[in-house]
């Protein structure tokens, strides 16, 4: 028995059809129904079948009766009560106990509207004078939830209980995988009644959401369903889902299957690594629908989703206004304690933004292996050795969460062996590397730290031929022989060099991109979200993004402070790239950015030749250094 349960009154003239609602509503809600009807005394049940109509004093004992009985199921289980309750006064007298106890469900529905259900309904009598008497006396109410009669029961249903917040969930989650089940501990430890929906999969996925809420009994606010329209019945309206799937195929099929069951004005956040050009297309395909869709790069992991990762949302602004509150709220905190989650911009922003934070980190990771690998076949540094090098570079400034990770991780053991010796030297991808590549292609932009970090995991794939080709060429293993500190001290700096390049490169995409697409970018502020909670976290980022909030649109190796640490670590990174080259030692990264960087400095490029060349076998012309640069040339190289 519980104390103080809610008594729902659901009112309105006759036929708006109390007693059908008040009963799917009772049993929506497990509790008992009561239809006013049966509480007349005798007197006016006598006077109704004389065809006598009830006056308000007839009416007063049967609204007492009402009142007192409220009182009773207010202490008891609680109930619905289907009643006329047309007028203020009779409301009044029924509103027994504390407000906050009842809650008022007025079915509004016109006067054509009912009459013409009355005249349908079989074996029933309808008197049009008696309906025209109940809109004299009805009394529309000030309080409680109005619901239009013109959609089936159901729809009503989903309408109260979404209005009334009964049993409804602030946000919903789909999908239960290593990703989803981190997010949804997330919003539930930020206290968000969460609904979570887990397709049901023969044998293979069962029972998952339901599991997942039995494993988290200490939430009170967890709904766990593998019965879509269960689940999304479940959502306060206008609802927000978030949807952790993989990205393609799959997320088409569950927004395909969310579509029939959403209403206007719901949101569905995609949070998976989804190209930006489908996440264009699935918002363009949803606005058709009247469904908001936030295409949302996250970033950290399992345990940045648990603890806080950086979230970058993009699609249609008023949707992030309604919606973005759940993810700035479990998102990391910057060091000023601000959200790592910010509006991104529109379209698919928020998805390309983390397609570049992803290439940008297969480069911050393909340098590291680099590094590593100079230090260990080259220099012979032992895992620890090269652990601790890295270490030092933390405390002198290059801290960033792959620096830390690769420290750590040159330590594990297995038995007496390091394990990193034991994995296998082919790396998997699954694609954002690739995508920001082919992406500046369409740009025109140039991506060569990140796209060479592509092609490094792609030559790093063919083992079996890479095996092959050393048998045949022999090249050995060249010895180091000079002062082994100052080696270490230029890779240092090569190090610091190439991540402020690759840095430079990744921005200039976005930047690209945004200008493009007319996105409107906040560099300062794409910075500032991924200086916690995701990958490419580093004290790096941190000086970007003050760089950028002083001065949005320009480069990164533009910035004053960015050209003096450039001056101060270039040398070293030519060094470097030459030495390890002349070792035997692939450095895609490494050589990629100080070419990069020269092409970048240099006032006069190669292209002269490029141009002379294209004219000379295909007469594309050329524009001159000494001419207007709207005007183009075309010689006759053979004469
Ligand atoms: C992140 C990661 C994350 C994932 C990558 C890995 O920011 O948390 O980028 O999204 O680890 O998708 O990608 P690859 O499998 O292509 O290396």
């Amino acid at each position: 028995m519980s104390l103080d349960a809610m008594v729902y009154i659901v009112f309105g003239v006759s036929g708006s059809g109390k007693t059908s609602v008040g009963k799917a509503l009772a049993e929506y809600l497990n509790i008992p129904f009561y239809d006013a009807d049966d509480f007349h005394p005798e007197v006016n049940i006598q006077k109704m079948s004389d065809g006598i109509p009830l006056d308000d004093e007839d009416r007063e004992p049967w609204l007492q009766l009402l009142a007192k009985n409220i009182t009773d199921w207010n202490r008891k289980e609680g109930a619905v009560l289907a009643c006329s309750a047309l007028k203020e006064s009779y409301r009044d007298t029924l509103q027994s106990i504390d407000s906050k106890y009842i809650k008022w469900i007025f079915l509004d529905g016109s006067f054509e509207l009912i009459a013409n259900r009355l005249e349908t309904r079989k074996n029933h009598f309808f008197k049009k004078e008696m309906l025209v008497s109940q809109f004299e006396t009805l009394e529309k109410p000030k309080e409680g939830i109005s619901i239009e009669i013109d959609k089936s029961i159901d729809q009503i249903i989903n309408e109260i209980t979404s209005k009334l917040k009964i049993n409804t969930s602030e946000i919903g989650l789909i999908g239960l995988g290593v990703m989803g089940k981190s997010l949804a501990k997330n919003l539930l430890s930020k206290n968000f009644k969460l609904s979570v929906y887990n397709r049901h999969v023969d044998g293979v996925e069962v029972d998952v959401a339901k599991k997942f809420v039995a494993e988290h009994s200490e939430y009170k606010q967890l709904l766990g369903f593998d019965d879509l329209q269960k689940f999304v019945d479940s959502i306060e309206q206008p609802r927000t889902i978030m949807v952790m799937v993989n990205a393609g195929k799959p997320i088409d099929l569950v927004i395909d299957a969310l579509i029939p069951l959403l209403s206007k004005e719901d949101c569905i956040i995609d949070g998976g690594n989804s190209h930006y050009k489908a996440t264009l297309e699935r918002s363009e395909r949803l606005a058709e629908k009247g469904i908001h869709f936030l295409g949302t790069g996250i970033s950290g992991g399992e345990e940045g989703a648990l603890k806080g990762p950086s979230i970058m949302p993009g699609g249609a602004k008023v949707a992030y206004e309604r919606s973005g509150k759940f993810l700035e709220a479990i998102a990391a905190k910057d060091k000023n304690n601000l959200s790592c989650c910010t509006y991104i911009g529109p379209d698919g922003s928020g998805h390309f933004v983390k397609m570049v934070h992803n290439g940008i980190e297969y480069a911050e990771m393909q340098l590291l292996a680099e590094t590593y690998q100079l230090l260990r076949f080259y220099l012979g540094k032992t895992p620890i050795e090269i652990s601790n090098i890295f270490k030092s570079w933390i405390q002198n400034g290059a801290k960033s969460y792959l620096l830390e990770i690769t420290s750590d991780l040159l330590l594990k053991k297995e038995k007496d062996d390091f394990l990193i010796d034991k994995i296998l030297d082919k790396a998997g991808q699954k694609g954002t590397g690739g995508w920001s590549t082919v992406a500046a292609l369409e740009l025109g932009v140039s991506l060569p730290t990140i796209s060479e970090s592509v092609m490094a995991r792609n030559v790093s794939g063919i083992k079996a031929k890479r095996v092959h080709a050393s048998e045949i060429y022999q090249l050995g293993k060249k010895q180091f022989s000079s002062n082994e500190t100052t080696f270490i001290e230029h890779l240092e700096k090569a190090f610091i060099a190439t991540s402020i390049i690759n840095h430079h490169i990744g921005f200039e995409l976005i930047n690209e991109a945004s200008i493009t697409h007319n996105w409107e970018l906040n560099l300062s502020e794409i910075a500032r979200i991924w200086t916690n909670g995701c990958i490419i976290r580093s004290m790096l980022m941190e000086q970007i993004s003050q760089l950028f909030f002083k001065k949005n649109d320009t480069s990164l190796l533009l910035f004053p402070e960015i050209v003096t640490t450039m001056k101060l670590n270039i040398d070293a990174l030519s060094e470097i790239v030459g030495t390890g080259l002349k070792a035997g030692i692939a450095m895609p990264v490494l050589s990629s950015a100080i070419n990069y960087f020269y092409g970048y400095t240099s006032s006069q490029s190669s292209a002269n030749i490029i141009q002379a060349q294209r004219d000379y076998f295909g007469a594309h012309t050329y524009q001159r250094v000494d001419k207007p640069l709207d005007q183009y040339f075309h010689t006759n190289w053979k004469n």
